[in-house]
């Protein structure tokens, strides 16, 4: 395995800045060293500190004018939505029947499943992402091809077959027996195999019978350590809809907790409309929340309270998520750009350290692989970015008046998106390089 390395600007978070000040949380080096060796970061520091650590004959590709960032994470994206982004004029429930479930029935045909997840994990990568927890559709093909495309490419994702048994075209319709089984024969062929995990992932409780939700749990308990992923308190229509449908149930969440799917490596899209004692039962249970705030302004959802869910009292694990087709961008930064909006909308506010801590390490928090993703440290899985603060005129104009890295990363989250990332390193393999197309890796 060759020896790489790269030297230039380090920002890392190795703490959570919600419950510790923040500066005791960032690892920032203006002249750093990173070295990988066997898709893991071996070293990573101060230039002068680290360089008698290269090998003989390794020489650091050199960005004086660039930051090394870890690779960025998304908690909640649907790769199939990526040909509806952008869909116009309807909220969350109309917006399935009139765009999304159209588009899903097209994920029947493994050929056009593949040819999207190419161009889903192209552009994650071109916006800097390397990880990912992706909802597939119904079709165990449509996970086939997503993963088989991963595996290519080297990337450590989490995806998972779409449950729905009621509520939606028959045509994308299993049945509680159905997709227990599918799930099941999917999580044996692609949990843990290489760098892919697998999330049951039933779509959200309008569309799963009781039976239904009940038969992910059964997954959950016959599979330690596969994910969970599902929406939850995205729009009040939604809301109204799930007591009308559960009237037994205590709550939303209790929907999902009655059928054992709230724990460790449980992942809920939104939860925007959630009173104390939901995210009381996430800090139990120890399950996270993906905040979504593209999506949530797009589909007019609501306003997440980030300060709330993070309240160190009782924090929940809180990652960020670009919900892709209904978010608006694929990007983390641009994620971040309308996060903070929404926090100030809140009367909050989301600093810099804040906010890339939830695209780096406080999501692989969310995910449970903090001790190996989010940060750039010995050790960890050699995902990163170079990224570049003066990537337009503009950006390059505004830079320098910034007299700060807190300044420097806040201009890249409110004016940075995909030109912002100069290269994408996966498993310590060069995938992306913005100044060099083609991309290393054939992606056609
Ligand atoms: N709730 C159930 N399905 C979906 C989906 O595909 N996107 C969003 N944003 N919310 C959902
Ligand atoms: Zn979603």
């Amino acid at each position: 395995m060759p020896v790489t390395a790269l030297r230039g600007q380090i920002v890392s978070l190795r703490d959570n800045p919600f419950e510790r000040a923040p500066a005791d949380c960032l690892d920032w080096h203006e002249d750093g060293l990173v070295i990988m060796e066997g898709g893991r970061i071996t070293a990573a520091g101060p230039y002068e500190a680290v360089k008698g650590a290269l090998p003989a004959g390794v020489t650091p590709a050199h960005h004086p004018d660039k930051i090394l960032m870890p690779g960025l994470i998304d908690t909640h994206v649907h790769y199939p939505q990526i040909q509806m982004i952008g869909a116009y004029g309807e909220q969350l429930l109309e917006w399935l029947n009139t765009y999304t479930f159209p588009t899903e029935l097209e994920f029947a045909d493994q050929a056009h499943a593949a040819r999207v997840a190419r161009v889903f994990l192209r552009e994650l990568l071109r916006a800097g992402t390397t990880t990912a927890m992706v909802y597939c559709t119904v079709h165990p093909q449509s996970v086939e091809a997503f993963f088989a495309e991963s595996e290519r490419l080297g990337t450590r994702m989490i995806a998972g077959k779409v449950l729905m048994d009621r509520n939606a075209p028959a045509a994308l319709l299993d049945t509680a027996q159905r997709g227990h089984d599918e799930s099941a024969a999917l999580i044996a062929r692609w949990h843990g195999r290489g760098r892919q995990l697998y999330a049951v992932t039933p779509r959200f409780a309008p569309t799963s019978t009781e039976a239904q939700l009940e038969a992910a749990g059964a997954l959950l308990c016959d599979h330690p350590g596969v994910y969970m992923q599902t929406h939850l308190c995205e729009n009040r229509a939604e809301i109204d809809w799930v007591r009308d449908l559960f009237p037994e149930r205590a709550s939303y969440l209790d929907t999902y907790d009655h059928a054992g799917l709230v724990g460790p490596r449980a992942v809920f899209g939104h939860a925007i409309h959630m009173h104390e004692g939901d995210f009381c039962t996430c800090h139990d249970r120890g399950a996270a929340i993906a905040f979504c705030p593209t999506s949530n302004l797009f589909l007019g959802s609501g306003l997440f309270k980030l300060a709330e869910a993070s309240d160190p009292r009782r924090p929940v694990r809180v990652g960020l998520g670009t919900d892709v087709g209904a978010g608006t961008s694929l990007s983390q930064l641009q994620t971040l750009n309308e996060a903070y909006k929404v926090a100030a909308l809140g009367g909050t506010r989301l600093d810099a350290l804040r906010a890339f801590w939830l695209a780096t390490l406080g999501g692989a928090r969310a995910l449970y692989l903090e001790d190996r993703l989010g940060r750039l440290a010995p050790g960890y899985e050699a995902d990163l970015i170079v990224v570049d603060p003066r990537a337009t005129p503009f950006m390059a104009f505004r830079a320098e008046h910034c007299r700060s890295i807190e300044e420097i990363l806040f201009l890249l989250m409110t004016m940075g998106d995909d030109r912002a990332i100069a290269e994408t390193w996966v498993a310590g393999r060069k995938v992306h390089d913005r100044d060099a197309p083609p991309d290393p890796i054939p992606f056609a």
